[in-house]
């Protein structure tokens, strides 16, 4: 099965609204063919991106939601909002959220219902931290983000979402999982898949996240269960975010 690389920029909390624009204006004018190509930018720069992206193929996305539709919750914002916005795709339980807001895998399969009853795709964040790695824990830690994660979804909502692997340990930091790390873990992630919804597995795509930069984006990608990257740095610059575009080709 060949799945389309996804290759997704999570800018974090960066960028001004003008910054935004330009970085958007910049990005689209870097699309490929056959490569999905998508930002999050910040919430309040949603708007102005969505304007700048706007007859372009290049996919809006927001990095965290809150799973009602609406109500007294002050500070959220809900997955229809998102979509009113023209948002496609929601980044769901990234590590930086798991560790310094504490999500839980709970709380990231309640919003990844949410943001499928609004028609957008997740994006679910799992990955395992330096201490679990040198433990041996790897994938006793990534299966239970996944199973939780994903608990109650039906074969065919599991084959449409993605997953993105993004080791802690390689993320911001420089340090990269080696292509072989990344691919073994990439295929027990689609073993477990297999187990949970079948035949499905071969189309969701499971994307790698962790200080991804056009040096090291090809050999990644060449790996057969490595689908595309969520790239945070490198995603906040032009040039590098585009010529990781082109690794995806
Ligand atoms: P870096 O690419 O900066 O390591 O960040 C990865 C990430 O967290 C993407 O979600």
């Amino acid at each position: 099965m060949s799945r389309v690389p996804f290759i997704c920029g999570n800018w974090k909390l960066n960028k001004t609204l003008s910054e935004a624009v330009a970085l958007a204006r910049a990005v689209a004018a870097g699309a490929a063919e056959g490569v999905d190509v998508g930002v999050a930018p910040v919430a309040t720069a949603l708007h102005s991106v969505a304007g700048a992206l706007g007859g372009t193929p290049v996919l809006l996305g927001a990095q965290n939601c809150y799973h009602q539709d609406a109500g007294a919750f002050t500070g959220e914002i809900s997955p229809p909002l998102l979509a009113d916005v023209g948002c496609k795709f929601v980044i769901v339980g990234h590590s930086e959220r798991r560790q310094l807001f504490g999500e839980t895998d709970e709380g990231v399969n309640l919003k990844v219902k949410a943001v499928l009853d609004a028609g957008l795709l997740p994006i679910v964040c799992v990955g395992e931290t330096i201490d679990q790695r040198k433990a041996g824990d790897t994938m006793k830690v990534v299966s239970a983000q996944v199973k939780g994660g994903l608990k109650g979804l039906a074969p065919e909502q599991i084959g449409s979402l993605v997953l993105a692997y993004e080791p802690v340990w390689a993320i911001g930091t420089g340090l990269t999982a080696t292509t072989d790390q990344a691919q073994q873990v990439h295929a027990d992630i689609r073993a477990l898949l297999r187990e949970l919804a079948g035949d499905e597995a071969e189309r969701a795509r499971i994307q790698y996240g962790g200080s991804v930069k056009p040096s090291n984006a090809a050999a990644l990608l060449d790996q057969p269960d490595i689908d595309g990257a969520l790239v945070g740095g490198a995603a906040l610059k032009a040039e590098d975010f585009v010529a990781i575009i082109e690794a995806a080709v």
